[in-house]
């Protein structure tokens, strides 16, 4: 990532009255100005349907900014300042003509224009036109295009071709904000700068990997996007499948984005397909009933706003998924992810396999194994679980954690996934972003899980809010003898 050092931009966020915008992106945009505030020219542009004054706008973000910003992150005089960079314009998507209202707000000369796609994915192609047909997209034009895109292969192709009327393949940038949390960059440092790691990284030394994602949140009145989405979608197709990537890839020859993608490609090119006979014994897909989080009471899934009373839609997937090549021939990944779990939590659990003999004594009478253990969230960390000997007598084994978490942060903030990441599309930085061909090959891979459930009529598995998943998440590791992680408590 290069500094931000006094940025000049356009950024036309389109969405930006969105959950999205208010939660995630434009906090984003705050803590970079506050680190290295933009040139005074700079502008974000906000594009919304609603017909409300700037004003307005401006109240409903400062009121945002309070509820999701650090309490130690705001500051009156900051926002003071970054809200003169901030614009709102209504225009609504669908008409053409609506689009004149952007010229004015934008600037002439060359500085880099982004635009942000933070709407519905089938709206994409529509807003894409109506920029070209004004001639708005300019050489120094990129655009970003949240997750997911499209509903399958099909849609994603559809988009794509849309876009590529208007953009060229390096002006789109496909952002997968995991991609920018910064214990996934500590991990290509870790697997690519140690020889300890990278020569046991492989199926002669690792028994299975799991990854999981887990949200205490439910769907946060965003009933009516998740019904079209599901769990497979918002975050296996594109968080999951990434996470194993960075996992799971060789190492590159360099860090060039193009190197780094074709690594990332060519795993998603060898997982094994799962396929119509297999899906109910490797995928699990759960729902979640009322039951209680952090002592509250939560309602079901299919009591939340906007969300059908009989909808089948999957708040919870657990899958095993296998890669077919020489270094993980037989080592299954375990990825699950859901919402209304017992904790919000993210996780890589490298489980190394058994020594081949064991001659001391432990607290359970048993060999221990050894695993690497990745935390991104909440508290980022890296720890390495060895078998050491207890101080005293006799040769008691116990497991002790070494922390490899790096230590040269001091009291720096972690920066969040999409402050880097916005900051690298301003720079031209398109290295933690996926191409469009790691877009469709990890929508070729969903796909038959996708049309199965929607050619069938069996509801998900039910699980109580609360509660770590239906039934059938333990047993897809139980019945090859193994368990989920759970972590710190
Ligand atoms: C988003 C999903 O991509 O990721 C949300 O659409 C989810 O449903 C969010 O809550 C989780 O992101 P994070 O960074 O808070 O783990």
């Amino acid at each position: 990532m290069k500094e931000s050092g006094n940025a000049l931009f356009d950024f036309i966020l389109f969405g930006g009255s969105g959950d999205l915008a208010l939660r995630k992106l434009l906090p984003a945009l705050y803590h970079l100005y506050r680190s290295t505030p933009f040139q005074p020219a700079a502008r974000i542009i906000s594009v919304g349907r609603s017909l409300i004054r700037r004003e307005s706008y401006l109240e409903k973000v400062e009121a945002k900014l309070q509820q999701f910003l650090p309490v130690e992150s705001w500051d009156e005089v900051s926002w003071q300042q970054f809200a003169k960079h901030l614009h709102y314009v209504s225009i609504d998507a669908h008409r053409s003509e609506s689009y004149r209202a952007l010229k004015e707000h934008l600037s002439t000369d060359e500085r880099p224009r982004v635009f942000y796609f933070s709407t519905h994915s089938s709206l994409y192609g529509t807003i894409a036109a109506s920029l070209g047909s004004h001639g708005f997209i300019t050489p120094s034009s990129r655009v970003v295009l949240e997750k997911p895109v499209g509903r399958h292969l099909a849609s994603a192709l559809v988009i794509s071709g849309q876009m590529s009327n208007f953009f060229t393949e390096s002006q789109i940038y496909r952002i997968d904000h995991y991609l920018g949390k910064e214990t996934v960059q500590n991990l290509l440092v870790l697997r690519f700068a140690n020889p300890l790691f990278e020569s046991l990284w492989n199926h002669h030394y690792i028994d299975h990997i799991q990854i999981s994602i887990s949200e205490s949140i439910g769907v946060e009145g965003r009933g009516e996007f998740y019904e079209e989405t599901g769990a497979l979608r918002d975050i296996v197709q594109n968080h999951l499948l990434q996470l194993l990537c960075i996992v799971a890839m060789e190492p590159p020859p360099n860090l060039d984005a193009d190197r780094i993608r074709d690594e990332k490609l060519k795993v998603l090119r060898s997982l094994r397909p799962v396929e119509n006979g297999n899906i109910n014994h490797q995928v699990v897909r759960g729902q979640y009933t009322a039951g209680t989080v952090d002592g509250k009471t939560c309602p079901g899934y299919c009591e939340e706003e906007g969300v059908s009373d009989t909808s089948n839609v999957e708040t919870f997937v657990a899958l095993k998924v296998l890669i077919d090549n020489m270094r993980w021939s037989g080592v299954p990944f375990y990825l699950r992810t859901g919402k209304r779990l017992p904790r919000r939590s993210c996780e890589i659990v490298v489980q190394f396999k058994e020594i081949p003999h064991w001659i001391f004594a432990s607290a359970k009478g048993q060999m221990m194994n050894n695993q690497l253990v990745i935390t991104l969230q909440p508290n980022e960390s890296i720890t390495l679980k060895l078998c050491g000997k207890r101080f005293g007598p006799g040769m008691d084994v116990r497991t002790i954690d070494l922390n490899l978490s790096p230590t040269f942060r001091g009291n720096k903030r972690s920066p969040e996934a999409y402050e880097r990441l916005l900051l690298d599309v301003i720079n031209g930085d398109p290295t933690l972003f996926l191409r469009q061909d790691e877009l469709e090959q990890a929508w070729l891979w969903v796909d038959p899980i996708l049309n199965h459930w929607e050619n069938s009529s069996a509801p998900p598995e039910y699980y109580a809010a609360g509660s770590w998943g239906p039934a059938g998440s333990t047993l897809l590791l139980a019945q090859d003898g193994r368990v989920w992680y759970e972590g710190v408590k």
